[in-house]
């Protein structure tokens, strides 16, 4: 074979290894994913201006709070949610929420407690939620974003909107672009290189991988088994669960005042058997994605563990040792059959978070 022509061969190779490692999900850099980018970023967008997405979504910390806050605070001084800022990263491909009649869960949905059917959907509420970006309603939204400097680009590549609403689905749908890319997603941890045999794990992370598929149960809902759509390991298998979470007693929402918070600090967090209606649901949330865990402390729906090591040791005996933990925040329906009691070693669960740590993005050897 002369050079010319191998050498053709080996590019192609490489695209072509790199096309089949690609899914129509996640989208290499577009115009869009540049536009919905700038939106995310752009912290004019709030209620007074100062606040963006990236405020509470950044992407050192898996596109969670930057300040690791229990709860970040909104564009309004003061204001602040019930819930801790999730990692944006690998959540946002969780499918449109439906219901699994052999299983009986529920699965998918955007939000903690499923309460947006998806990704679209949901970009709405923060751009005008009073305790987020605080916008008010959607021609607030897009006032502000027909004075960006970007504007003329959302016109290039989506044309002249005819109405309000028209506008914002290309705003929505520049930010699922930017939310579902590469960029977001990269798929660059430890953990990928090793699953691609490109690199050996240490003993401990070796052990620990053990630990997470066997004694410790976790991979039976932050599952190893690629999604469906994406064909990717996302660790997570978007179904919903009462894991038994107890308060967190310095939650801000309830001091909030009765107009946002009427129960004051009753208020108890349903998950998603409040969106339903189905007690049979309460104190269940979203299994989340483990993707850049070890740098998106603190930790549950709200914020009440500080450390990965106080995570496992929950995990492992909150049915052991109660008493060295609050009560669970919702009593009815804590799962007992895969956690509370796992048996697992001091030893054990030190290796079960040097293998959670490689699971953080931009990996250098
Ligand atoms: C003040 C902080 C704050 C700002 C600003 C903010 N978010 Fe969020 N975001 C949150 C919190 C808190 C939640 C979880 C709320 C819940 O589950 O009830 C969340 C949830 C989400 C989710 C769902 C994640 C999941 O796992 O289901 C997406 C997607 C999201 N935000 C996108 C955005 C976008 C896009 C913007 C900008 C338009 C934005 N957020 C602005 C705090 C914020
Ligand atoms: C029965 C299903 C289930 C099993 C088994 C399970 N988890 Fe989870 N995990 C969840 C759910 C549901 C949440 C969210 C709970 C909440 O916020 O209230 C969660 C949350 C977490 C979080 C916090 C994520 C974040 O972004 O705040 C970590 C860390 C975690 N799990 C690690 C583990 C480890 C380690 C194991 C094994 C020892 C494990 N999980 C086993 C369902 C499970």
């Amino acid at each position: 074979m002369n050079k010319k022509y191998f050498l053709i061969c080996f590019l192609s190779l490489i695209l072509l290894s790199s096309c089949t490692d690609d899914s129509e999900y996640i989208p290499a850099v577009n115009n869009k994913t540049v536009i919905g980018k700038l939106i995310f970023f752009d912290k004019n967008l709030s209620n007074p201006i100062g606040q963006s997405c990236a405020s509470c979504h950044a992407p050192e910390t898996g596109f969670s709070d930057p300040l690791h806050r229990d709860i970040s605070e909104g564009a309004v001084s003061g204001a602040f949610t019930s819930i801790n800022s999730p990692n944006l990263a690998y959540n946002v491909f969780s499918p449109e929420r439906s219901y699994n009649t052999t299983d009986e869960t529920f699965i998918g949905g955007l939000f903690l407690n499923g309460r947006s059917l998806n990704l679209k959907e949901q970009i709405i509420h923060p751009f005008i939620g009073g305790l987020e970006m605080n916008n008010g309603n959607i021609a607030n939204v897009v006032s502000k974003i027909r004075k960006a400097a970007y504007f003329s680009e959302i016109e290039k590549e989506y044309g002249l909107a005819k109405t309000d609403e028209e506008q914002m689905s290309f705003i929505a749908d520049a930010l699922v672009a930017f939310e579902t890319s590469k960029e977001v997603n990269s798929f660059t941890s430890k953990f990928d290189y090793f699953n691609k045999q490109l690199i050996k794990f240490t003993d401990d992370e070796k052990k620990g991988l053990a630990v997470f598929q066997g004694k410790g149960k976790c991979a039976q809902c932050h599952v190893l088994e690629p999604d469906e759509r994406t064909g990717k390991i996302l660790f997570t298998d978007f179904t919903y669960d009462n894991i038994g979470v107890p308060r967190n007693e310095k939650n801000p929402f309830y001091n909030q005042s009765a107009a946002v918070n009427p129960a004051g600090s009753n208020f108890m967090d349903l998950g998603i058997g409040a969106i339903v209606s189905k007690p049979e649901h309460n104190g269940k949330f979203r299994v989340p994605t483990l993707r850049n865990i070890a740098v998106s402390a603190p930790y549950f729906h709200n914020g009440s563990f500080k450390t990965l090591k106080d995570v496992i040791h929950f995990y492992n005996v909150r049915d052991l040792k109660p008493s060295e933990f609050a009560p669970p925040e919702v009593l009815k329906n804590v799962n007992t059959d895969e956690l509370g009691d796992l048996k697992m070693t001091a030893e054990e669960e030190l290796q079960l978070e040097a293998f959670l740590r490689t699971l953080t993005d931009h990996y250098r050897k």
